[in-house]
């Protein structure tokens, strides 16, 4: 408080402190300044009205958002890189701006409204090591009602954002962050699996979603957990992104390779992941093909991946896929019931996936042409991805004849 600031600094004037007796005056001064106190309590107290939303509190990152978009004219902001690694070796990031730490003045609903956010430099959080943010609105009156109004107007404004879209979250210290824009929906029928896989896992995690009662009444944790496992490229990722779509969920996704992760920080984000969301464990032989590397340096250990599975339970639905390319690596404990609850191969093109794929990038042509693509097709490549079939399509956009005519040219 600047101006008890102020007065100790009189207490310490030695000219000040000779002439008037120190002792008087340091009374007076004790009074003084917390008669100022008690005024400022009072004032806040009164006339002032405060709302503090920690990090951790959903509507954070849209308030973030907001802020944003509203302190339009604030110079100071900060920058937050996301960075996706993708299998084939592409890089993705993305730069997503943010009100600095700090304040900003915003006019909003005629009135003026400070908006502090503040990094704790001395507060760590525990589970994570990042420091607690939060962010502080202030308003002068005593009407809540304008923080109401920010709130919903945030809400709303995020969800416009998400509105037929599928959100990804990555794992950043202890939270989930939003990565990226959120992704146009992908439809269920643009990935082509093998006859009836795909109605198989969709009616499975309806039915686990509309059921909740038969969990309860059993006891039974309110989880399931999927594996899908098989060659490179044959649309398991795709899936996963096309089914979240389907249900309206997000997705949270998390590579077990991934060298900071410890124990403790996978439990946590398993227990504090955003509602309606699937959680998505990408490649999770990788975590353990090198024992000493990860040892060493994750921290994460095979038991403990065990039992944070386990402790996935909440009174929502918690949905976990897995992927990997080679099931012979996992451990048998891993995918027993109850961590994996079904498990489906997901495998090279079959002549049903190659003649529906065919029909799908090109609609307009007879049945039999898919059938012939098809069949020339597994005659040159009997093990063929779905990625390398689209990129062929990709390279006879307009010529569906070429596609035919040129199989053996299919990029191995
Ligand atoms: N069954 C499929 N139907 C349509 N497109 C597919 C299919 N499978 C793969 N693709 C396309 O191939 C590309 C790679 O697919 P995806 O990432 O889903 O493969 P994956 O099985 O997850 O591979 P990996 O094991 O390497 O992670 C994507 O662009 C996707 O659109
Ligand atoms: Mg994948």
């Amino acid at each position: 408080m600047p101006l008890s600031d102020f007065l100790d600094g009189l207490k310490d004037n030695p000219y000040f402190g000779a002439g008037f007796g120190l002792v008087g005056v340091g009374t007076a001064l004790a009074l003084a300044r917390k008669g100022a106190q008690v005024g400022m309590v009072f004032f806040r107290r009164n006339y002032m009205i405060t709302l503090e939303v920690p990090s951790r509190d959903k509507s954070y990152h849209w308030l973030l958002s907001w802020i944003t978009k509203h302190a339009r004219h604030t110079q100071h902001l900060s920058v937050e890189t996301s960075y996706q690694a993708h299998e084939s070796g592409r890089v993705h990031t993305q730069f997503d701006f943010h009100p600095s730490p700090g304040n900003h003045i915003i006019w909003y609903g005629r009135k003026w409204i400070r908006v502090e956010r503040t990094r704790e430099k001395q507060m760590v959080d525990l589970h994570t090591g990042t420091p607690w943010e939060s962010v502080t609105f202030t308003a002068l009156g005593r009407d809540r009602q304008i923080f109401f109004n920010i709130l919903q107007e945030a809400r709303e404004l995020a969800l416009k954002q998400e509105e037929g879209r599928t959100v990804m979250y990555t794992a950043m210290g202890g939270e989930w962050r939003p990565f990226g824009f959120p992704r146009r929906r992908r439809p269920l029928s643009s990935v082509v699996l093998e006859r009836g896989v795909t109605d198989r896992i969709v009616q499975d995690v309806k039915d686990f979603i509309g059921n909740p009662r038969w969990y309860t009444d059993r006891g039974i944790p309110y989880r399931r957990g999927y594996l899908l496992y098989g060659p490179p490229g044959c649309g398991k990722s795709s899936f996963i992104t096309a089914l979240a779509g389907e249900l309206g969920y997000s997705i949270c996704l998390m590579s077990l390779s991934d060298r900071t992760l410890s124990d403790d920080r996978l439990n946590h984000l398993l227990s504090v992941a955003p509602q309606q969301s699937i959680i998505l464990l990408e490649d999770v032989d990788a975590a353990f093909v090198n024992p000493l590397a990860f040892q060493g340096m994750g921290r994460l250990t095979f038991s403990g991946l065990l039992n944070s599975l386990d402790g996935v339970a909440s009174s929502e639905a918690r949905i976990v896929f897995m992927t990997t390319n080679y099931i012979e690596r996992l451990d048998a404990a891993l995918i027993r019931p109850g961590r994996v609850d079904l498990k489906q191969y997901i495998g090279h093109c079959s002549h049903y996936q190659l003649a529906q794929m065919f029909g799908r990038f090109y609609p307009e042509t007879p049945h039999s042409d898919g059938d012939r693509f098809a069949q020339d097709a597994l005659s040159v490549h009997p093990e063929i991805s779905a990625a390398q079939v689209q990129g062929h399509f990709l390279l006879h956009k307009t010529d569906p004849q070429g596609a035919i005519n040129n199989v053996r040219e299919i990029k191995e």
